[in-house]
């Protein structure tokens, strides 16, 4: 018994000091569409990120239910998915991600810990649970409310044909966050409080066993892998305000 047991603690010593790390960019976003972690199946997470259903209740399907950004489908981000502050320094969210070398099975459901490197944000920090698959490189997204390709906007939240705003980009000040659906405003908000309006800032990243606070929201946990992915820290972490 006891060879194997200091074989085991060896090997999770080894596998603990890994993890992704790295540079990259990002982008924002956020169409309302089922983000791709919420399909069954894509890590080992206990089960896939919650969707919720158009009028914003959580379904619970386990993720069987299509997408509404397709033909037919009813399952949509859910609103509590939104970015927000946890101090003048750190901010909690979820991002699509893009990893080189990579793929899904290792980064649906993992937290990675952001620290801007450029604009009005660098020295912040974010930590943002993968929910989603994004572009070419590096990372992460954050809020725009309900643009994008298929009918998600349109469809779950009433939005305007073209959304709100530029098609990349969304709105350009908070004082159009006020247009935006009640459910959707905390998260414009945050664009232009905590985030200071920086326009896709260069990050430095790091994997990191997810906040609860974060887990308690999306629902997904994955299983110990090259980290240990025990959620850290109280499960609800309320919003800072200046
Ligand atoms: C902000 O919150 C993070 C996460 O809880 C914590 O580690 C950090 O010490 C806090 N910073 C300040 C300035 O309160």
């Amino acid at each position: 018994m006891q060879l194997p047991l200091t074989i085991l603690t060896a090997l999770i010593g080894l596998a603990s000091a890994q993890g992704a790390q790295g540079t990259g960019k990002t982008t924002r976003y956020w169409d309302c569409c089922k983000p791709s972690c919420a399909w069954p199946g894509k890590s080992t997470a206990s089960s896939p990120v919650q969707t919720c259903d158009k009028n914003d209740n959580p379904l619970n399907d386990r993720g069987s239910t299509r997408s509404g950004c397709d033909s037919g489908g009813s399952a949509f981000m859910c609103s509590n998915q939104s970015p927000w502050a946890v101090n003048e320094t750190v901010a909690y969210g979820w991002a699509a991600v893009n990893i080189a070398g990579s793929n899904e099975a290792a980064w649906c459901c993992s937290c990675y810990e952001l620290t801007f490197t450029s604009g009005p944000v660098a020295g912040k920090k974010m930590v943002v649970q993968a929910t989603n698959t994004g572009g070419i490189w590096g990372i992460i997204t954050l809020i725009l409310p309900c643009r994008g390709e298929g009918w998600g906007y349109l469809m779950q939240y009433g939005a305007p044909p073209n959304g709100w705003g530029e098609r990349y980009g969304g709105v350009a000040s908070k004082s159009a966050c006020a247009s935006f659906p009640e459910k959707l405003k905390a998260g414009c908000n945050w664009r232009f409080d905590w985030f200071q309006g920086a326009d896709n800032p260069d990050v430095r990243f790091r994997q990191v066993a997810c906040p609860a606070a974060i887990t308690a929201k999306s629902g997904c946990v994955r299983q110990r892998d090259v980290i240990d992915q025990t959620p850290t820290g109280p499960s609800t972490v309320p919003t800072w305000t200046p």
